[in-house]
């Protein structure tokens, strides 16, 4: 009978990545997924560690979940208690101590190891850790997936980070930078093809300095490997995502003029448009690179939207400093973004600056950066009402007799349509602009072409 999977994921991309992986994984075991936790024979929690009390939360959703050992075990098998990702590659061995019921502790690099700790547990074992950084790889050893469903995928080519940040933890948590060979990719994307993904989002911490091994031996871009994607057959829509700005080559830029499947939607994080603060986050670019670069990009794909993370209240930072990082957002203007306020991660540099900004000035500041950019978004969004754009139909919608997708710029996209024109790509005309989403009606039978760049009037309002 089969046994049943709960994974609860959080944080990025790379992690709903990872837990689809580790249920190809668990697959070939008697694992089948499950969307209850009270049900499941086995649940994991992929956890992140980027920001705020994130290993505190897990330690409460562990004591909830605790509850649910302490039952009778379905079908007569006792509940194995997971913990995944960058919280358990942190706390490691810490986290048996506060919660000894947790049976499994792996951080993101050792998930393809799931088959030996399981039997391991099985075998009455008590308490597994695996949170190294195995020489291994593991993508090469995990399975080939059933690729689910979906017609919109993602597709690890790059993990680990190599550019310490004075503020962030994936140095620490996933490792330094690791570039999956070209072939292995390619491989992957045709078996999503296969399954029926029509667009795929390659993802990576840093993953515009793809430098994967190419399939005669040499090394190639992400720009060289978007190129390849681009002919493989099914394959109509390519994102990637997230770049670091000063890896941004000309190959990438050239990709987003070339490739017409390469969608015109880019986030770039620049986190601050102080010079003074980008130095002391140890981010290699100035604000004015960082304008040049834009420039660069609107050059080869004028209707670029753009999208960007920000943080404010990072140690040191003065009101002159936040005026700088408002007046380049009103500058470059983006289509959506990210903006937290910075949270002291233990063992990063910046967590022990004694110029801490305090907590109140940061939500002052953050609200009148939000404050902002929904406006910026919302403008982008009224400018796109009366256009016709093709947008994959990847989902049901919000509401019954819809159907959900994301424009070419990511943007949220409701219609009403037939349930069998799920997977569909189709030329929806905008009628309504929202806050964070688009409504749409069908605007042509059939199929939609992608939009003609050259021909966008997107382009003359953004740029
Ligand atoms: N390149 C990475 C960025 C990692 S973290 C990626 O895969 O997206 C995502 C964002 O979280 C960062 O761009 C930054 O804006 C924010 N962030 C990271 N550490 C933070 C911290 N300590 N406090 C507040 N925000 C943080
Ligand atoms: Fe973090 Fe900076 Fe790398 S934000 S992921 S250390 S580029």
């Amino acid at each position: 009978m089969a046994k049943k999977l709960f994974i609860q994921t959080y944080g990025c991309q790379m992690n709903v990545y990872d837990s689809d992986r580790m249920a190809d994984v668990l697959a070939p075991l008697g694992y089948r997924r499950t969307d209850r936790p009270d049900d499941a024979d086995m649940v994991i929690l992929n956890t992140c560690h980027i920001r705020e009390k994130a290993a505190e939360k897990v330690y409460s959703e562990l004591g909830r979940l605790r509850q649910l050992k302490d039952r009778p075990p379905a079908q007569g098998r006792p509940l194995i208690l997971a913990v995944a990702g960058c919280v358990a590659q942190a706390e490691g061995e810490e986290m048996l101590r506060r919660a000894p019921y947790v049976d499994m502790v792996f951080g993101p690099q050792t998930y393809h190891r799931l088959p030996r700790m399981v039997a391991e547990i099985e075998a009455g074992g008590a308490g597994v850790v695996d949170n190294e950084f195995p020489a291994e790889v593991k993508f090469d050893h995990l399975p080939d997936g059933d690729g689910g469903t979906a017609a919109a995928a993602f597709l690890t080519v790059q993990e680990g980070c190599d550019k310490f940040c004075t503020f962030c933890v994936v140095p620490y948590t996933r490792g330094g930078e690791y570039s999956r060979p070209a072939t292995g990719v390619l491989a992957e994307a045709r078996r999503m093809a296969s399954h029926g993904v029509r667009e795929i989002t390659l993802l990576g911490q840093n993953v515009n300095n793809y430098h994967g091994e190419a399939p005669d031996g040499g090394e190639w871009s992400l720009g060289r490997l978007i190129k390849e994607l681009a002919e493989v057959n099914g394959i109509e829509r390519l994102r990637y995502t997230t770049s670091y700005p000063a890896d941004m080559d000309e190959d990438l830029i050239g990709a987003h003029r070339d490739v017409p499947a390469l969608m015109p939607f880019l986030h770039l994080p620049v986190q601050s448009g102080s010079d003074r603060i980008l130095k002391a986050m140890n981010r290699r670019h100035t604000a004015d690179d960082y304008r040049h670069l834009v420039a660069r990009i609107r050059a080869a794909r004028p209707d670029i939207g753009l999208s960007s993370d920000f943080i404010v209240g990072f140690p040191g930072e003065t009101e002159d400093d936040f005026a700088l990082t408002m007046a380049l957002i009103e500058e470059v203007s983006f289509v959506q973004a990210y903006s937290f306020k910075y949270s002291p991660r233990p063992g990063t540099p910046a967590a022990d600056a004694t110029d801490q900004v305090p907590d109140t000035l940061k939500s002052e500041r953050l609200a009148e950066m939000q404050a902002l950019l929904n406006s910026q978004q919302r403008e982008f969004n009224e400018a796109c009402v009366g256009r016709v754009m093709p947008v994959l139909l990847e989902r049901m919608g919000t509401k019954a007799g819809q159907l959900g997708g994301r424009s070419p710029y990511m943007q949220a996209v409701q219609v009403a349509a037939d349930a069998d024109q799920l997977n569909d790509i189709l030329a929806l005309r905008i009628i309504a602009a929202h806050a964070n989403s688009l409504t749409a009606v069908i605007e042509a039978p059939g199929e939609a072409a992608i939009a003609d760049p050259q021909s966008d009037e997107i382009g003359r309002l953004q740029a």
